[in-house]
């Protein structure tokens, strides 16, 4: 009997001991399964908005301010180098505007289109949203539908646009072929429209250094004018786009420096790269050890792109729920590779033979900025002569020019790809 006993018990031991390594095995396979949150990439949306509640808690409390007093505020630039997380936000800051029920307007300007062809042609997608809200909404546009129409009648006669039922453009207003005058006359009846339905209207505008000087002029008289009012109608504007947008803008039109709020975007702090990496793994059971997020705390120097590469591929090749140092290693080797091909070296490769030599020169400076006499000593070439690859990098939007007479590179890391891969 004992005997007996005593067998069952050590089966039942045994079982258990398998039960268990499947369990463990399991652990560990699950987190090759479940779906990898880090979303390295352009625009793409992060599992955690990371070190931006700053900003985020000042564009709500914004948003809401607008919609309780139905005034607008002052226009918004928000800067930062490549890849620090601009357009993440505009996004993010649209969404919340629609949510709110706001009528949201969203482009990406591009040196190919001009500012008023492209604005014609989203304001037209947001108008048919809003004509096909309920009857009482759609009635307090009304008059914006007119002044659409004649808008977008001036910028292309030949579009066909239609909203389901009649719209006259309206006469006098917004078709007198001067972007600026127009588009001030379309973004005020826009926002009596959402007036008068209790809303508000957002216009976000991604990469803005790109649009035409002078669609940026027309931009700024036509924000100026809109701003002038007693009580400005209820309407939030945002451009964002490299840290030379605010000089862009100031070039255009001088008040310009005046009448924006500048917000810039930054490289994350530690605590900040940290939540970024951590809090969605957390999410789905897994966990960063010390000295894991340690080695993607030094390498990645808070650049929310390289955090993302390193988060996807540590995580791909994590063979536990505990990601270990191990796993931080060949992880991050894998995210330097991917973003030295796919970001620098593409850059790289597609500068001419001076621009090359003009960005080795800059190289020498690391991440800090450099001086433009400083490089035509480097270079030993007289300081005329650069001014040709200077312009053209600028123009690429590979370097900018954040002081007078001072150049840095617009890619976080570009100083140390061109050293480390290039020498
Ligand atoms: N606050 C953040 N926390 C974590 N990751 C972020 C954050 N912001 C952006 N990212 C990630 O960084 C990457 C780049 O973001 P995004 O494309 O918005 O940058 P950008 O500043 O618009 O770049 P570009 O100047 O090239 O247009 C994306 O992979 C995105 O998921
Ligand atoms: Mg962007």
């Amino acid at each position: 009997m004992v005997r007996m006993d005593l067998s069952a018990l050590l089966s039942n031991i045994i079982l258990n001991y398998l039960d268990f390594l499947i369990k463990m095995d399991k652990g560990g396979f699950m987190i090759l399964n479940a779906a990898n949150p880090y979303r390295p990439g352009a625009g793409r949306v992060p599992p955690e908005l990371a070190g931006r509640s700053a900003v985020m808690s000042e564009y709500e409390s914004l948003l809401s301010t607008v919609t309780r007093d139905q005034m607008g505020d002052r226009p918004w630039i928000i800067s930062g180098l490549r890849g620090v997380g601009k357009t993440v936000l505009l996004n993010q800051c649209s969404r919340e505007a629609s949510a709110a029920g706001w009528v949201t307007i969203k482009i990406e300007a591009s040196g190919s289109h001009s500012l008023g062809s492209q604005l014609a042609n989203e304001t037209y997608v947001a108008l048919r949203k809003v004509a096909k809200l309920p009857e009482k909404v759609r009635k307090s546009f009304r008059e914006a539908f007119s002044v659409f129409k004649a808008f977008q009648i001036n910028i292309d006669p030949a579009g066909a646009y239609s909203f389901g039922f009649d719209v006259q453009a309206a006469s006098g207003q917004a078709d007198s072929g001067q972007l600026a005058t127009d588009l001030a006359e379309l973004l005020q009846s826009l926002g009596e429209g959402a007036r008068a339905a209790g809303i508000g209207v957002l216009i976000a505008i991604d990469e803005l250094q790109e649009a035409d000087r002078d669609d940026l002029m027309a931009l700024n008289v036509a924000l100026h004018q809109l701003g002038q009012d007693p009580q400005p109608v209820p309407v939030i504007f945002i451009g964002a786009g490299l840290p030379s947008l605010p000089a862009v803008m100031a070039d255009a039109s001088s008040y310009a420096e005046r009448m924006y709020l500048y917000r810039s975007l930054g490289l994350l702090d530690p605590e900040a790269t940290t939540d970024a990496l951590v809090t969605p793994a957390r999410r789905e059971g897994v966990t960063w050890g010390e000295d894991a997020l340690e080695q993607v705390l030094a390498v990645s120097q808070g650049y929310p792109y390289f955090i993302q590469a390193c988060g996807k591929h540590v995580w791909d090749v994590a063979a536990s729920r505990t990601i270990n140092a191990e796993d931080a290693r060949l992880g991050i080797a894998r995210a330097r590779e991917e973003v030295d091909a796919g970001l620098y070296m593409a850059r790289w490769e597609r500068a001419t033979n001076n621009q090359q030599e003009f960005m080795k020169a800059m190289a020498a400076d690391n991440d800090e900025p450099s001086m433009v006499s400083e490089l035509a000593t480097r270079l030993g070439k007289p300081q005329t002569t650069l001014s040709m690859p200077r312009r053209t990098l600028i123009q690429a939007g590979l370097v900018y020019s954040p002081r007078r007479g001072q150049l840095a590179f617009t890619v976080p890391g570009m100083a140390d790809f061109i050293n480390r891969v290039l020498g």
